[in-house]
């Protein structure tokens, strides 16, 4: 039997941190071998908020190369940048035309970083989840492994489909294919380091509140000395009223990789002056084997930029594919 089709990405808006590593990337990797998977740097997502072009590029290398330095495995998963397959683009204008407005209005990203934007805010911000469903739809994906924050944008993405099906395909020959989130239940939403009740995120203008893959160990250091606790003796899992408590036993349950049970019991007698060098340390171990493999990566000439052509190659090919069985749907009459 083929096996199921898995399809992810990250935007390359500054570095990978913690959240993104334990939310995505890493149950990427747990599951890559059972899966034939896809995971592209959406390039075109990161300029629905105002960006960088002079370090655009390089960003988008950097995370393609932290995909491969956090042990992305290229002989069961291809990698590639989202705006090398115009397919992707393409895509997106089609749904475009068949999704309703307010189903767009009403995504809380879209709320949370439009009240940013103020007037400024662009459309394509307001048409960023239509774009993710045109990434996880032209690879007919079945899988989505995704952080907490994502899944209101996949179950769009099966309205998109259903509506797409409904609409243009005939009974019992579904044009698309609906696919299902995957979100693992710890690490699915890490919280700030600065405030427990706060996503980490990138867009956080504070970088003590994150864990950035390639921060030095003095870095490391410092944020976790900096960052916010509570005046209570003995450390547990799920306190309400402690979620800088719950979120930082959570990185140090992932960073060691002990069971949650081990962890409660090593750390329920600790105070922070304890704890905190304690997932220092862990989280640098943790994380020395991966900036070593990313410099490696970085290191060596060509090696990238080889892995990219071959990815935009073979993603093409299935997503023209895909491109194609929309538009014929559609009703369009294809170029010969
Ligand atoms: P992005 O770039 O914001 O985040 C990438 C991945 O990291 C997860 N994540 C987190 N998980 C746990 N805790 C956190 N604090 C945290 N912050 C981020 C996200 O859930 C995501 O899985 N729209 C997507 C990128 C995208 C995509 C796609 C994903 C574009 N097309 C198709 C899947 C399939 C985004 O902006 O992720």
């Amino acid at each position: 039997m083929a096996k199921q089709r898995v399809l992810s990405g990250v935007q390359p808006t500054g570095n990978l941190h913690l959240g993104n590593y334990l939310g995505a990337i890493r149950n990427w990797v747990k599951g890559q071998h059972q899966y034939d998977n896809f995971f592209c740097v959406v390039d075109l997502h990161a300029i629905t908020v105002p960006h960088n072009p002079a370090t655009l590029s390089a960003d988008t290398h950097a995370i393609a190369a932290l995909y491969l330095a956090c042990g992305i495995d290229l002989d069961c998963s291809t990698i590639f940048v989202q705006s090398h397959v115009s397919a992707h683009s393409e895509l997106t204008w089609l749904l475009n035309c068949i999704t309703p407005l307010n189903w767009l209005t009403d995504m809380i990203q879209f709320k949370e970083k439009a009240v940013k934007q103020g007037e400024n805010v662009g459309v394509g911000l307001l048409d960023y989840p239509v774009l993710m469903a045109a990434d996880i739809l032209l690879y007919d994906a079945d899988k989505v492994p995704v952080g907490e924050d994502q899944k209101q944008h996949i179950e769009l993405t099966r309205d998109i489909v259903d509506r797409l099906n409904h609409q243009y395909g005939k009974p019992n020959q579904p044009i698309l294919k609906s696919p299902a989130p995957l979100i693992s239940t710890d690490g699915a939403r890490i919280m700030s380091l600065t405030d427990g009740t706060r996503k980490m995120s990138k867009s956080d203008p504070s970088d003590l509140s994150r864990i950035n893959l390639l921060d030095p160990p003095d870095v490391i250091r410092n944020k976790i000395k900096k960052c916010k606790t509570d005046p209570v003796r003995g450390l547990v899992f799920g306190d309400p009223e402690r979620p800088e408590c719950n979120n930082l036993l959570t990185l140090y349950m992932l960073m060691s990789g002990k069971s949650k049970q081990d962890v409660a019991a090593e750390c329920q007698d600790m105070g922070w002056g304890q704890f905190k060098p304690l997932l220092t340390e862990t989280t640098i171990a943790h994380l020395q084997p991966i900036q070593d493999k990313y410099k490696q990566i970085m290191d060596e000439p060509g090696y990238l930029e080889s892995v990219l052509h071959d990815g935009r190659q073979k993603a093409s090919e299935i997503a023209n594919q895909t491109l194609r069985r929309v538009k014929v749907a559609l009703g369009y009459s294809l170029p010969t």
